[in-house]
């Protein structure tokens, strides 16, 4: 994998995991199986999958209530949140309502669905990551954003689209000739499920370790998507939330 094609995050604190064992699926001289590296689960616990050193992606495949998507699809895109913040767990809650309420995000019993999930969420990856605080980016994404293959520079990251096309990933066994071809790659593709959590391991995480994957291509659709990005404290976090 070439290392131009790594997203630059600058990742600080460390994820720890177990070296990749000799002789795991994949090695020398021995065939790739297509979904080598990835598990998926239908239960919140199964994201724990990450730290086996055999697995690039733990895909928690999940549905919500028809009604928050109803909710949420009908919501004005100006009043869809953007923003990011390096926050404590504990904080979360008091940290984002704000925030939410600055961009005229009604508040509603949807709302808070949403709120109870990302503060699910941010406590799930701070204990998967062993991170104190989390560098949460709730953003508002309108047009290609990294439309082009790569691989992130981070060890560990977590993602999921509340609204709008979903993030499409590679299957480890394509990745090098996805990266090589970038927008004449036809396929194999994968996209993960609107509400699905993806936890993945980057580039940082070992060699051959990184899942390939894109923003999907939406500029000129109209379409708006919201999508929730969790990371580790990096040199690139801002400052620390603190109560004003
Ligand atoms: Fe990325």
């Amino acid at each position: 994998m070439r290392r131009d094609q790594i997203e630059d995050d600058g990742v600080l604190t460390l994820f720890d995991m177990e070296p990749q064992a000799s002789g795991e699926p994949g090695g020398a001289g021995q065939p790739t199986p297509l979904m080598t590296g990835i598990d998926i689960c239908r239960t919140e616990d199964g994201l724990a999958a990450i730290k086996k050193p055999s697995t690039e992606l733990v895909i928690w495949q999940r549905d919500f209530p028809k009604r928050f998507q109803d909710w949420l699809d009908r919501l004005d895109a100006a009043t869809l949140p953007d923003f990011r913040i390096l926050v404590e767990p504990r904080d979360l809650r008091r940290a984002i309502d704000p925030l939410l309420d600055a961009c005229d995000m009604p508040a509603c019993d949807m709302r808070d669905l949403l709120v109870e999930d990302i503060d699910d969420l941010v406590r799930r990856f701070a204990e998967t990551a062993r991170s104190e605080s989390v560098d949460l980016r709730l953003q508002r994404v309108d047009h290609d954003a990294c439309w082009k293959f790569h691989c992130d520079n981070v060890e560990a990251r977590l993602l999921t689209t509340y609204r709008g096309p979903t993030t499409e990933w590679v299957q480890m066994v394509h990745a090098d000739r996805a990266l090589a071809e970038q927008q004449d790659y036809e396929g194999p593709l994968e996209r993960l499920g609107l509400h699905d959590v993806a936890l993945f391991k980057g580039s940082c995480a070992g060699p051959n370790s990184g899942i390939v994957h894109r923003s999907p291509p939406i500029a000129g659709t109209g379409q708006t998507r919201l999508l929730l990005c969790l990371n580790q404290h990096s040199v690139s976090s801002p400052d620390p939330w603190t109560e004003i």
